[in-house]
């Protein structure tokens, strides 16, 4: 059989998600909005052939290729993936697969985005599949079960949506394309130590907190406000939405039980600069995922004047640049 390669980039949720309704089918508590990241992509190529002996993922950084094992929920869910997908196919061929981040692995950014978007779409185009590919209301569930909610926001290029709801409608849709807008978001590394709490088990403990219930009715009409932002193009009303879900967000992990602390002294330390930067008149915004690296989001124009800020800060040990970007995709340049 022959290879197949696809890219897929990462996405930052300007509304997240956080909490799962449904622990098998990954239903997220509430409807999420993002923009795609051009500097934070995953390439994975898949062969899948009869000889192949057991399926194989290899990740490469720096030039050479690690063996995935089985060890984390995460690895267990990606082997987990490719036997879901094969079941599909009807077919027995194992896999081969080798995929690796335009971003340096150890800058404690989540890759599971870019990485079970471009390993599900390649799994389908490897097994004979393209026609799920297509349609976008089939990749969006099949991206679901691979149990990385963010990813199934990067199957669209630039600004997407990905909506609650059942088993079946619990997909992504495209607010608008990569085209849209010139929105940037520099992302300020600070921590690159890997996450204490998974994702997933953040997402299962969420209901504990005793604001969430609060969280899922406060978020209706920052929902509407972000799509109404999006539609005019008003970035401080966008601006204030996105700084306000980040918040909130981590209002839920921090009083959940356990509590969870994602952010440290730098991150505080950041979100006090951008604070100080809007009030000498740079409009920059900031958002933060489950780590503690800080996400800023600016008009394109004022990009050099955020980079600059950013290089006077010492906590800060680089910066990734992000434009939106196309969403999942095959290329023609496989990695073996
Ligand atoms: C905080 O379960 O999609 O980024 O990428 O592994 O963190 P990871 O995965 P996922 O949860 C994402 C949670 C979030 C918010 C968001 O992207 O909506």
């Amino acid at each position: 059989m022959s290879k197949v390669t696809v890219q897929s980039p990462a996405n930052i949720a300007f509304i997240k998600y956080w909490g799962v309704k449904e622990n098998t089918q990954y239903i997220p508590y509430n409807d999420s909005i993002s923009m795609t990241l051009s500097g934070c992509q995953s390439t994975t190529t898949i062969l899948a052939d009869k000889n192949i002996r057991e399926d194989i993922i290899e990740i490469g950084q720096d030039g050479t290729y690690e063996t995935l094992k089985k060890t984390t929920e995460k690895n267990k869910k990606a082997y987990q993936h490719i036997a879901r997908i094969r079941a599909m196919a009807h077919v027995k061929d194992n896999v081969r697969i080798r995929t690796k981040n335009s971003f340096p692995s150890d800058a404690g950014i989540a890759s599971s985005a870019s990485g079970f978007s471009a390993l599900t779409a390649a799994l389908l185009l490897a097994y004979g599949l393209p026609h799920i590919v297509s349609d976008k209301s089939q990749l969006s569930r099949l991206v679901r079960l691979s149990g990385s909610g963010s990813a199934v926001r990067s199957i669209y290029g630039g600004f997407v949506e990905f909506l609650s709801g059942d088993e079946n409608t619990s997909i992504a849709h495209q607010i608008a394309d990569e085209k849209y807008w010139d929105l940037v978001d520099i992302i300020a590394i600070i921590n690159t130590e890997k996450k204490t709490v998974s994702s997933t088990q953040g997402h299962s403990q969420a209901v504990t907190s005793p604001y969430f219930q609060t969280r899922l009715i406060e978020l209706q009409p920052r929902l509407k406000e972000t799509r109404l932002a999006i539609r005019e193009k008003d970035f401080s009303k966008l601006g204030a939405c996105i700084e306000a879900d980040t918040i909130s967000m981590h209002a839920i992990m921090m009083t959940s039980v356990p509590p969870i602390f994602y952010w440290d002294s730098g991150t505080i330390a950041l979100i006090q600069e951008v604070i100080k930067w809007r009030k000498e008149g740079l409009e920059a915004y900031f958002s933060i995922d489950a780590g503690a690296n800080v996400h800023i989001i600016c008009e394109k124009k004022n990009t050099s004047l955020v980079e600059t800020r950013l290089e006077n800060i010492q906590l800060v040990q680089s910066t990734i640049y992000n434009e939106p970007c196309a969403g999942v995709h095959e290329v023609k340049e496989h990695l073996f």
